[in-house]
């Protein structure tokens, strides 16, 4: 557990978002099918959430599965799907007995009826969990949602409940299905991709990105601790400069 004690406690990002990438990568290396690889990024998850929870983040975003997912081969869309189901209801225990609360962000009615009745269910059912909130992103993509933002507030404006002047960046926030939750500190991808994949553009704005060679489905709470510690060492200046930010600490 040295790694956990090497994290410091006072400066823990609120929020962390990952994507999880290489689990058929990973199943290809073992000569598996890519769904093995998608099982065995389960108990990343696990081990990731567990950590975080741990650690004291208060928000985990995971993307669990993209707009642009949907093109894959039909088996293994509905394999992932099986396999969401199945462990978002094995999950619902632990979620509780760690009281972590499940929220999902993305265009769910998409999603096979089954999918959303058993992520429904698992809302409600730790809806009032509050020592962390984990966000799955399904079916989602940014674009979409910035889509979906441009027509709320279109609709207000035509309606009049709202005038021109009061669009800002509270306004755009809160007409983003991440409405009410922090914008992440922490952005996570593994597998060696230098990429943002269409992942909450308007919420990374000024996130420190992380990437790690490992392929997800190897990701464990140690490697998650190993972020934290990069994110920690860093200096995060917000278009400040390094001696404004000194002045300010002094
Ligand atoms: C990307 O790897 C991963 C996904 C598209 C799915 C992630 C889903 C899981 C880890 C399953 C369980 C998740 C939850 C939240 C219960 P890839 O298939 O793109 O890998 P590749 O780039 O190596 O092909």
């Amino acid at each position: 557990m040295a790694k956990f004690e090497e994290v410091n406690k006072k400066t823990i990002p609120k929020h962390v978002a990952i994507i999880m990438d290489g689990n058929g990568r990973w199943a290809k290396q073992k000569g598996r099918l890519r769904i093995f690889g998608h099982k065995g990024g389960v108990k990343a998850v696990q081990s990731t959430i567990e950590g975080a929870a741990k650690v004291g983040v208060k928000y985990v975003t995971l993307y669990a599965f993209s707009t642009e997912n949907w093109n894959r081969p039909k088996f293994e869309v509905n394999a992932l799907m099986d396999l969401l189901v199945d462990t978002i209801k094995k999950e619902v225990k632990t979620l509780n007995k760690n009281k972590i609360r499940l929220q999902a962000i993305g265009d769910l009615d998409s999603l096979p009826k089954r999918a959303q009745e058993k992520l429904q269910s698992a809302i409600d059912e730790t809806a009032s969990n509050d020592h962390m909130t984990l966000v799955l992103a399904l079916s989602y993509s940014a674009k979409w949602e910035m889509i979906n933002a441009v027509k709320s507030i279109a609709s207000k404006l035509k309606e009049g409940s709202i005038s021109d002047h009061e669009i800002n960046e509270e306004l755009i926030d809160n007409s983003l299905s991440t409405a009410g939750i922090p914008n992440p500190e922490l952005m996570i991808r593994t597998s060696g991709e230098h990429r943002i994949s269409n992942f909450l553009l308007w919420q990374l704005a000024y996130a420190e990105l992380y990437f790690t060679p490992k392929l997800w489905p190897d990701f464990r709470d140690e490697d998650f601790y190993d972020a934290l510690i990069s994110f920690q060492n860093r200096e995060r200046r917000f278009g400040k400069t390094s001696e404004q930010l000194t002045e300010k600490n002094n």
